[in-house]
């Protein structure tokens, strides 16, 4: 296969009205051609309807219906994988690089089709504009990344073994089999994409299940994929209901891998009902978990402050804080307490609430279960800390019924606190005021999760000690703790966080492979 080297694509600047203009455009075209549309299931390439439908609603306009998903039903879970078997004898033994040109041919298609990705998840779960064009970079990237670092892993003899006199020893890279892919809502198009390429590009077959709040982005892409060409039963679609299918497939005997982005919850659970052997089952599944943050950015005596707010101001607020990656947690040394927060504060009070459409900085949060749950946690935000800004649920905004919350900053929390400990998912930040550098390194380190993690600091020891101690999978020094760019940026979480796989890393296809030694005496 000949390809340039890989390059990740570059975003979107929406400071040029031509660009803002193309959008509102693309927004226009997703609303008189998308909206309301329903998507079937897709199992052996046929289009398959359920009796039971998923709604998907506009989350910072509740009265509006998106669109529809089929809910797959337990049977037709059990189809999808005898289909997927059936696809994995013969996807198996393509040549790699005739898989990874289905990767290339997907990405040009979504090339010209980014800005209706876009519009659609503007619409479908209320991201902005350039949150929106990040996230369709990514998931472009991922098929551009995935497909070059498959070449790595075709034919024998590709991992380095020692020679041996009289012998020839190598090994091989094979696919596992038929997995499954369970993927969240907050990167519905990059996650749900990525987590499914991966595996496929390996020779494996995937059934991806969705999320509940996100199919309709979810359907736009594989359409993108199935438009490209891959044969029929490589990838089965299956939007339905976690608890019900997803718990089917993640204890059924014949899955042999699963792939999972979302809840420490649901991840630790998944883990727990994989690692039981069923009757029928021959193998140990492969279990590849991406789970929640608590994250943490510190910012010490000797850091550009307008750097620091800045990155705390993107990193805690950009998609309603709705990122494993968000800034949660901002640690604070005690000499410069009172700029930085004050500062903080002031930059977040000037964020503007509204819809995903209108390219708002806050919009609404995904569902009426994360609206609950966060304003829970508004209400036992000040029994913790000092409530500094926000604060409120609305719960609409402009005269829209949505899940619209305040960007909401607590200030003196303690480090035991819930709000200190717990995955908010959404809009709120908990401030700690540390003695100085080390006590701020102890706070960092003090929550059971170790995803994204920052330092503003010109110190240079300091940041050497944080390159070493701070317990994080992706740590950023002198810039907002979010935003990981494929190939650039691997990502993956340390302890609760996951099983630090790092997507988007020169390994992650060796997930979803095993290997095999071969030796011939000569
Ligand atoms: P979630 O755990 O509620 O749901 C994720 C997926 O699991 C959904 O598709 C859901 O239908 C499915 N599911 C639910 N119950 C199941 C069960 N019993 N068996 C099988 N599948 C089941 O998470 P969410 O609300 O969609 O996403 C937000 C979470 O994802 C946050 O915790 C966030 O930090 C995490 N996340 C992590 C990363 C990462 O890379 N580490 C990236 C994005 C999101
Ligand atoms: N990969 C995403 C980020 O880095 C979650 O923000």
């Amino acid at each position: 296969i000949k390809v340039q080297d890989y390059r990740p694509q570059a975003f979107t600047d929406f400071s040029q009205p031509e660009n803002v203009a193309a959008y509102q455009a693309a927004l226009q075209k997703v609303r008189a051609e998308l909206l309301g549309k329903h998507y079937p299931l897709v199992i052996d390439g046929e289009r398959v309807d359920t009796a039971e439908r998923l709604t998907s609603l506009n989350p910072c306009d509740t009265s509006e219906v998106v669109g529809t998903t089929a809910r797959a039903t337990v049977e037709d879970a059990q189809r999808a994988l005898d289909g997927a078997w059936k696809a994995f004898e013969s996807w198996k033994k393509w040549d790699m690089d005739a898989r990874a040109r289905i990767l290339l041919k997907a990405s040009a298609i979504l090339k010209r089709r980014r800005l209706e990705a876009c519009a659609l998840m503007s619409i479908e779960v209320g991201k902005n504009y350039a949150e929106a064009d990040v996230e369709v970079a990514e998931a472009i990237d991922f098929l551009e990344y995935y497909a070059r670092s498959a070449m790595k892993y075709a034919g024998f003899g590709s991992a380095e073994t020692t020679w041996y006199e009289g012998e020839e020893n190598g090994l091989m890279f094979l696919p596992l089999g038929v997995g499954v892919s369970i993927s969240p809502w907050n990167f519905p198009c990059a996650i749900f994409l990525g987590m499914l390429a991966a595996p496929i590009v390996a020779g494996n077959c995937v059934i991806a299940k969705p999320a509940e709040d996100s199919g309709l982005i979810a359907g736009f892409v594989v359409d993108v994929l199935l438009e490209a060409g891959l044969p029929a039963g490589v990838l089965q679609f299956l939007p339905g209901i976690g608890a019900e299918v997803g718990e089917f497939l993640t204890t059924h005997p014949k899955t042999r891998f699963i792939t999972f982005t979302g809840s420490r919850a649901v991840g630790l659970h998944i883990n727990e009902v994989a690692a039981k052997v069923q009757p029928g089952q021959k193998w140990i599944k492969k279990v590849v978990l991406e789970l929640g943050g608590k994250d943490a950015m510190i910012v010490d005596e000797t850091a550009d402050l307008d750097v620091a707010v800045t990155a705390a101001v993107q990193g805690a607020f950009g998609f309603n804080g709705q990122k494993c990656s968000a800034m949660s947690r901002l640690i604070v040394v005690d000499e410069v307490y009172g700029a930085v927060v004050n500062a903080f504060v002031e930059r977040a009070q000037a964020l503007k609430m509204g819809t995903g459409e209108e390219n708002a900085n806050i919009t609404g949060v995904v569902n009426e279960m994360s609206f609950k749950k966060i304003s829970g946690y508004l209400e036992l935000g000040p029994q913790e800390g000092k409530l500094l800004l926000g604060g409120q649920a609305p719960g609409e905004c402009g005269g829209k019924k949505g899940y619209y919350i305040q960007p909401t900053i607590f200030g003196d929390v303690d480090q035991g606190a819930r709000i200190a400990q717990e995955e908010i998912f959404g809009p709120v930040v908990a401030v700690f005021r540390a003695r100085d550098w080390n006590h701020a390194l102890e706070i960092a380190n003090s929550t059971e999760y170790g995803l994204t993690g920052g330092v503003c600091s010109n110190r240079r020891e300091r940041l050497e000690q944080a390159r070493n101690e701070f317990e994080v999978g992706n740590l950023y020094f002198n810039r907002k703790i979010t935003g990981a760019i494929v190939g650039v940026q691997p990502f993956g979480g340390y302890n609760m966080s996951g099983t630090d796989s790092k997507a988007g890393g020169p390994d992650y296809l060796a997930n979803f492979m095993q290997l095999k030694t071969v030796t011939e005496r000569w």
